[in-house]
Parts: structure tokens; C-alpha cells; sequence
């Protein structure tokens, strides 16, 4: 179109060709800008990470790289304004050691998984049924440290432990991450596999991700102003506020519009036995459990016993609303479970319809005037 334009022109007069010529070039020019742009640095091999970090045009495309044994893909030291795109199939060597595979740290980050992209760790090379308490050491999968920045629609199979941890981040979105580990469902398989862990970290919403995991789909230690919403979580150990302890504090979290399938708790509050901290101002609303297999909902203080096992340690937890946390458990499991020390709960409001569960365990410091049907079938 644009050629035969200027072709015409060229049979007309010489002045108005010049000037077509001359838009002509910088259109060029313009595309040849944009395909620069986009094109970013291309890290096919590991050697060049550090050259990918200092690239001009901030943008860091991950392509089919296999990441050596026992080395991390260090995303540390980005430049502000940094992209990094996962695309093809990213793999990584086999080797025992603690630390971390994938760090990402920086400000005004977003971390891009293109279409049809898998984050392949072939965790099975470690498994052992173990997780982190023996057998082969495990490393953890990724820590992102962000600010102001974007995670959005990883792919990530198959972790030899923990998957992804959010610590110490501040205004993040975290988004359509899929965590997938049921093949780790067997016998001798994954443990210790928590999807999304969240530590210190104030601001960040979580929203759109999937879980097949087995350990907790989401949990947090620490925190201010989280939000975990339209989440699916299967097969894992629910969504936890905890192990609280060491005077850590989570306050304004809010967990909504999940669904947590065949995991062992839908909903829990767990806090150590001997350890205190604070826990406040929590929502879980619209909650649907299907088929869990011990606690629907689980809040007790004397973690790692479980219940009416120990006399649980005070550790206050206030303003505490259940909403809408509704759906089934299996028959051998309890539905609600509370064991906390009276006077730690204050200013609970409750609203649940969890059925199914046969096991009848006694409760312990539920606030009074609020009507929980605790230690019932
Ligand atoms: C929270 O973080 C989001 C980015 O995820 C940002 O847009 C928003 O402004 C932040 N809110 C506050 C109060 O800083
Ligand atoms: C209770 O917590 C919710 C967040 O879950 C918050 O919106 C509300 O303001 C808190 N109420 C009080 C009285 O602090
Ligand atoms: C509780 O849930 C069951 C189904 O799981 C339903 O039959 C029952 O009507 C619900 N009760 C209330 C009060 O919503």
C-alpha cells in the first residue's frame, strides 16, 4: 500500500517523493526501534545471565534455558524497570544443596510467563517422601523480593520442595500462577512442597493462581494488607496463617473466593506451642471446601500437636471474621477444630456450614456469645 503510494509520487513530482522518502525512512527507522525493543536479551545459556542483567532494553527473555546443577538463576541486581519473560521449557541440573534456585529481587519488576511456557524442575530427581526433614537435601524453588512490580502467569512444575516465596516484598501482584505438583501425590513422592509463601512483606495481592501441592497452598508467617483471592488449591495442607511464633505479627490479611479441594485443612491458624506474636484483623470469606480430609477449619496454639493433645500457649487473635466458609469434610475428619487459650480470641464473628466430618474433639477458648457449632458433628 504505502510503496505504491510513493510510487505513484515518484511519477509525479520529485518534491513531494523526497518528502514520502523521508517518511518512509523514519517509519522504518520507527519499526526497527519497536523490534529492538521487544526483542530483549535472549538467555538461551547460563554463562550470560550477568550480560541479560545489564541489557540496554531492560527486557530479559528466559528461553529454553537449562539452568547447571547446584547454580541459581540469580535475578538479583536488576535494573529498575527490568521484564523478564519465561518462554519454551526451563530446566535445571540435579544437585543436593539448601539455598535457592530462583531469586528474583528488584523494583518496578515484572516477571512474565509467555504462552505456553513450563517451568520444568523435574522435582522427582529429589523426592523421597522426606521433604525437608532427611533423605536428599532439597533446595527451595524461587524467593522474589519486589517492589511496586508484577508476577504473572508462571508455570512451575514439579519443585523438589517449597515453590514460590514471596518475602520482604512491598505493592506486588502476584497473578495466574499454576503450581503444579500432583505427580508428587504418590507414596515416596513430594512433601514440604508449599505452593505460595508469603513473609514480611506489606500490600500484595495474590489472585488466579492454582495449587496441586503437598503442604500448605498458601501461607504466611508475617505480614500487613494481603490478599488471597479467586485461588484453587488442591491436594495440599490448606491455607494457613503460620506456624506463628517468635513475636511475628500478620494483620489485615484477607482470603477470599477460594476453593480448597482434598487437602487436609480447608482453613487453619496455627501457632507454636511456648511462642507468642499477634494475629488481627483476618477475613476468610466465601471459602468452599470439598473433601477434606481432617480440619475444615483448624485454630489452635499449641502447634505441632494438634488440638486436645497440649494446653496451647496465649497468643491473641483478634478481630477474626469467618464468612461463607462452607462445603464438606471427609467422615473421619472434624469440621471445626479451636484450641486456643481463653482470653487470646477476641472480637470473632462466624459463619460457617462445614459438613461431613464425623470426629468429634472438644474445643477450647472459643470467644462466648458467638455461635460456632465447635466439637460438633
Ligand atoms: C498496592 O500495590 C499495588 C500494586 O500491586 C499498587 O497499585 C497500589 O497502589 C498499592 N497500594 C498502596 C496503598 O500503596
Ligand atoms: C477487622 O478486620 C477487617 C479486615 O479483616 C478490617 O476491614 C476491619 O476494619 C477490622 N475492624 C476493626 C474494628 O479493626
Ligand atoms: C449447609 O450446607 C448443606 C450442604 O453442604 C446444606 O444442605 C444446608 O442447607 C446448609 N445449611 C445452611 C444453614 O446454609
Amino acid at each position: 500500500m504505502y510503496l505504491d503510494q510513493s510510487a505513484t509520487v515518484f511519477v509525479n513530482a520529485s518534491l513531494v517523493f523526497s518528502l514520502n522518502m523521508e517518511l518512509l525512512l523514519r517509519t522504518l527507522g520507527g519499526l526497527l526501534l519497536i523490534a529492538v525493543a521487544t526483542k530483549g536479551f535472549d538467555l538461551t545459556n547460563f554463562d550470560q545471565l550477568e550480560a541479560a542483567k545489564k541489557s540496554a532494553d531492560k527486557r530479559i527473555v528466559i528461553r529454553d534455558l537449562f539452568v547447571p546443577s547446584g547454580k541459581q538463576l540469580d535475578l538479583k541486581n536488576l535494573q529498575e524497570g527490568t521484564v523478564i519473560e519465561f518462554t519454551g521449557r526451563v530446566t535445571f541440573g540435579f544437585a543436593e544443596w539448601d539455598g535457592f534456585m530462583v531469586v528474583i529481587k528488584g523494583k518496578n519488576i515484572r516477571v512474565l510467563g509467555k504462552p505456553g511456557h513450563l517451568i520444568d524442575v523435574e522435582g522427582h530427581r529429589w523426592w523421597d517422601g522426606l521433604g525437608g526433614k532427611g533423605g536428599k537435601r532439597k533446595p527451595r524453588f524461587m524467593q522474589v523480593t519486589l517492589e511496586d512490580s508484577l508476577v504473572s502467569g508462571l508455570n512451575i512444575k514439579n519443585t523438589p520442595k517449597d515453590c514460590f516465596i514471596a518475602n520482604f516484598c512491598k505493592n506486588l501482584r502476584i497473578e495466574n500462577i499454576n503450581v503444579d505438583i500432583k505427580d508428587g501425590d504418590k507414596k515416596g513422592g513430594g512433601h514440604n512442597t508449599d505452593g505460595i509463601n508469603c513473609g514480611g512483606s506489606s500490600n500484595v495481592t495474590i489472585s488466579n493462581c492454582k495449587v496441586h501441592n503437598q503442604d500448605d497452598c498458601f501461607a504466611i508467617g508475617s505480614g500487613r494488607d494481603i490478599v488471597f483471592e479467586n485461588n484453587v488449591c488442591t491436594g495440599g495442607h490448606g491455607i494457613s496463617i503460620g506456624s506463628m511464633g517468635k513475636g511475628k505479627v500478620v494483620e489485615r490479611l484477607t482470603v477470599r473466593n477460594c476453593v480448597v479441594i482434598k487437602n487436609t485443612n480447608g482453613v487453619r491458624i496455627k501457632s507454636r506451642k511456648g511462642e507468642t506474636g499477634l494475629v488481627k484483623d483476618i477475613t476468610f470469606e466465601n471459602i468452599e471446601l470439598q473433601g477434606v480430609t481432617q480440619y475444615g477449619i483448624i485454630i489452635h496454639g499449641n502447634y505441632p500437636d494438634n488440638g486436645p493433645k497440649s494446653e496451647p500457649t496465649p497468643f491473641p487473635i483478634e478481630n477474626l471474621t469467618i464468612n461463607n466458609v462452607h462445603g464438606t469434610v471427609g467422615r473421619g475428619a472434624a469440621n471445626i477444630l479451636v484450641w486456643v487459650t481463653p482470653g487470646s480470641a477476641k472480637n470473632w464473628k462466624w459463619n460457617s456450614n462445614i459438613t461431613g466430618g464425623k470426629r468429634r474433639l472438644s474445643c477450647k477458648g472459643v470467644p462466648s456469645g458467638i455461635n460456632m457449632p465447635c466439637g460438633k458433628i
